[in-house]
């Protein structure tokens, strides 16, 4: 037992993932388990590394823990619901959905993408979610779907739990006509045969693992998941990701606390997948437009972008509330609300301010204070969507359906159809 584990021989093996970030003493602790499952001394576990096929899925299981939730980051739902029914719907009304879970621990992101693209309404025949990890034990465990209370922590997982599950002996079992939409394999994202996946996925969710992994294992991730992103697609991260993310070519979303990007760096044109030319249509040439922007510029919400609207929009704003729509993406709230409090006293008051007051008041859980300025920013702007759309789910999500139904109705005018 006194046996040192050869933390140097192990990470050899684990080229993607960052020593320093898991920290020695957690790599010797579950080194020191897996020593124990297999009867192995820390000499013989080194070699064995190299012998057993599946060893290094289970190390990498005990070190990364797959901490998960329904709804996690649930502004990241909330705007793939609004983006899949909307821009992308608009450019491609007849395809199939594409989803991808790239590390889905135990199943509840991929189960989310599902839940939340039928509450977009989209038609369950069109929703196709894949679901990755790299370990055997999360992909047995999110194939039988059944769930304990702490995977449903917010209002959104709880509201999801109400509708999509049952209760037995076993815990909240998830209903099959959800879980038929998705399919668990068990892969390592760096595995070579990602690349049969090329230019597939509308979108890919890639959240809380990259942290663990070294910076260059980042790079490589992201050229991974930029070969295999359908060109118009969109990636949503975990709250710290961004800034390596737009290094790699891609740009933020102007979508709050998604933490969404997508191809539109200008760097992202050297890459082959980016030089084909975009078909025709008003969709697509926004698209192109968006692609063709500076580095610094934002893309533009796609809810906001309508057929020949011109983008100039997009620049008016104040510059410090387009910062403060920034540091609120990067989850640094409290940079956002100073911007937000300033811009709010100094100058005359717009929607927009408003309603990413309403997003931060949201997300801190303060659904009175975000109510109100959603209320606010439709006072000032009726058709301000974003607002419309937020303020609807608070009200759906709070079961108040009667208040929210005039609202459903006018964001339906707007967006030319039923919703
Ligand atoms: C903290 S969980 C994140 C789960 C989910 N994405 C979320 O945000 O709630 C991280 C997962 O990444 C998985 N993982 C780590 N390295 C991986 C790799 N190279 N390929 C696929 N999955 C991996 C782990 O097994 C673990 O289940």
């Amino acid at each position: 037992m006194a046996d040192a584990v050869d933390i140097a021989g192990v990470m050899k093996h684990l080229v993607w993932l960052d020593a320093n970030t898991l920290g020695e003493r957690m790599v010797a602790q579950a080194v020191r388990r897996r020593m124990k499952s297999l009867g192995a001394s820390a000499d013989e576990y080194v070699m064995l590394l190299d012998q057993i096929p599946d060893e290094l899925q289970h190390l990498t299981g005990e070190l990364i823990v797959p901490e998960t939730f329904f709804y996690r980051h649930e502004k990241a739902f909330q705007a793939l619901g609004r983006w899949a029914s909307i821009e992308r719907a608009r450019a491609h009304p007849d395809k199939t959905f594409l989803a991808l879970s790239a590390a889905c621990s135990t199943g509840e992101e991929a189960y989310t993408i599902a839940m939340a693209l039928l509450n977009a309404g989209l038609r369950r025949e069109r929703i196709r979610v894949d679901a990755f990890d790299i370990s055997s034990e999360c992909i047995r465990r999110a194939k039988q779907a059944v769930y304990g209370s702490s995977s449903f922590r917010n209002q959104d997982g709880k509201t999801a739990r109400d509708i999509y599950f049952t209760v037995n002996g076993r815990g909240h079992e998830l209903s099959p006509a959800v879980k038929s939409l998705v399919n668990f394999q068990q892969r390592d994202i760096f595995s070579g045969d990602m690349a049969q996946l090329a230019d597939s996925y509308d979108a890919i969710f890639c959240r809380n693992v990259m942290i663990y992994f070294t910076e260059s294992a980042r790079k490589r991730a992201y050229e991974i998941l930029k070969s295999i992103l359908a060109r118009d697609g969109v990636l949503f991260l975990g709250p710290s990701d961004a800034p390596l993310a737009l290094k790699a070519g891609f740009a933020l979303c102007d979508w709050s606390m998604a933490f969404a990007v997508r191809l539109g760096h200008p760097s992202a044109a050297d890459q082959p997948k980016t030089m084909k030319l975009p078909a025709s249509g008003p969709a697509r040439t926004c698209a192109a437009k968006v692609a063709a922007r500076p580095a610094s510029a934002r893309v533009k919400p796609p809810d906001r972008i309508k057929p020949g609207e011109s983008q100039i929009s997009a620049h008016s704003a104040p510059p410090s509330l387009d910062e403060a729509f920034r540091l609120a993406d990067l989850g640094r709230f409290g940079e956002a609300m100073s911007i937000l409090r300033e811009h709010l006293a100094s100058k005359t008051p717009q929607a927009r301010a408003f309603y990413l007051l309403g997003l931060i008041s949201d997300s801190a859980g303060d659904k009175t204070g975000a109510e109100q300025a959603y209320r606010k920013a439709l006072y000032l702007q009726p058709d301000h969507e974003e607002s419309l759309l937020s303020l609807c789910l608070l009200l759906e999500c709070a079961g108040r359906m009667a208040a929210a139904a005039p609202l459903r109705q006018r964001l339906g005018r707007i967006a030319g159809g039923p919703r």
